[in-house]
């Protein structure tokens, strides 16, 4: 057997809009009502009636962190108008977290804005950032005597890429023009937040969720796969790290006006897969992604499990000396066993990553629960607790006692 080191997290991570249900404020609601996205998020896992519950599941795994996050619209439904029955009801996840010793990762923004917002034009105007910081003002005030660690952004790539080049989440734009000044915007945000909650809370960790899918080009002999590999590559990773983890201010296209420097105090990963990269002049960065064809398993979001492309990322991020969390790592399927490898495969990779001194302090299995996988519905069946969405009734899959049984020992 092998040991993780006596103070290593095991967790889960959960988004609010994903499971609660109930959110009619929010964006993807409104666009659902319009008809422009095919799902139906009213009820999801009704977490929000059944958070208790569901909390308790988190003890009956063994673990000892949890990552969660706050809907905006929930908490301030109309501008400046702040539901202080949603705030205490966060408080009340985190107050169960506290008494059961599960360490909370707070995210402030997971890929879901307020109408109110999204009708103002959202992250696209640099003048709207500041309504953030209002959200993010009221939340740090209300915990920052409970809450250590805070991601203020999920995803900021996947963000923007689904929103404004891909065009399926909203606000549904093709415009990989904006989705770059949207970026940017949201790095000025993170960096105004970083120094908000540091104010406030001297002790406190502050980053994002990075999501950092491993790409190589498709073949290994074209310069043209290897030229679209670096440039998507670039502008999907590279920006971030350089910005976050190096100090600099680099922005392409001109749209670097920042004169701070973005900080960050930990280094947050989400990863699930490689992708092979083709050269396609009719594509953003010239890239067509493509799932390797060689693969055995296909996870029912049609991805490859690549262990292999997590140590590659964490080799990427060593030399910033930074703790490193794997705040997402997770498969959608139907077979058990595929999970339990899935899980055990990674952990592999991240205790061969730790004995190489690279300091990752924290995984977080995605997701606690099936839920509301954005545009795909609820087909996909990433948790580790089986939601029955007709009755609402949670069961614990075999891969969660697996799971279980790893964060009680701490070792594989
Ligand atoms: C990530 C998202 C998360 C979930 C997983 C499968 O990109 O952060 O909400 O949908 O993918």
């Amino acid at each position: 057997m092998k040991k993780f080191p006596k103070d290593f997290l095991f967790g889960v991570s959960t988004s609010s809009y994903q499971i609660e249900g109930g959110n009619f404020n929010s964006d993807w609601y409104y666009f659902e009502k319009q008809g422009k996205i095919k799902t139906n998020s009213q009820t999801c896992c009704d977490h929000r009636n059944r958070f208790k519950e569901d909390l308790s599941l988190l003890k009956k795994l063994n673990l000892n962190a949890y990552r969660f996050s706050l809907e905006w619209a929930r908490v301030e439904p109309e501008e400046n108008k702040f539901d202080e029955k949603e705030i205490q009801y966060y408080k009340s996840i985190v107050k169960i977290l506290r008494d059961n010793k599960i360490e909370p990762f707070l995210t402030l923004h997971h890929f879901t804005n307020p109408v109110w917002f999204y009708k103002k034009g959202g992250f696209e105007k640099k003048e709207n950032i500041k309504y953030f910081l209002n959200y993010l003002n009221k939340i740090v005030n209300a915990f920052k005597k409970e809450v250590k660690f805070w991601i203020v952004f999920n995803e900021p790539n996947a963000f923007c890429f689904a929103g404004w080049t891909l065009g399926v989440n909203p606000p549904q734009k093709k415009d990989p023009i904006l989705h770059l000044k949207v970026l940017r915007n949201i790095l000025t945000c993170y960096q105004e937040s970083y120094k908000i909650i540091h104010q406030n809370i001297k002790k406190a960790q502050v980053g994002i969720a990075q999501d950092i899918i491993f790409f190589e080009p498709f073949r290994k002999r074209s310069n043209l796969d290897w030229l679209a590999t670096f440039l998507l590559d670039f502008i999907s990773n590279e920006i971030i790290i350089k910005n976050l983890y190096e100090g600099k201010t680099l922005f392409p296209l001109g749209l670097g006006e920042k004169k701070e420097k973005v900080k960050a105090d930990f280094i947050g990963i989400n990863y699930y897969t490689r992708l092979l990269v083709r050269f396609d002049p009719n594509k953003f960065c010239f890239a067509k992604k493509i799932v390797n064809p060689k693969v055995k398993i296909k996870t029912q979001m049609g991805w490859e499990v690549y262990p292999e492309g997590l140590t590659q990322v964490l080799l990427r991020f060593k030399k910033y000396k930074k703790p490193i969390y794997i705040l997402e790592n997770g498969i959608a399927t139907l077979n058990e066993k595929e999970r339990e490898n899935f899980i055990l495969s990674h952990l592999e990779k991240i205790l061969q990553a730790i004995t190489q001194k690279i300091n990752v302090r924290g995984y977080f299995y995605w997701s606690l629960l099936d839920n509301l996988e954005w545009a795909k519905g609820f087909t996909p069946k990433f948790g580790i607790v089986k939601v029955d969405f007709k009755t609402q009734k949670r069961e614990i899959k075999e891969s969660g006692y697996f799971y279980a049984r790893i964060a009680q020992r701490k070792a594989i």
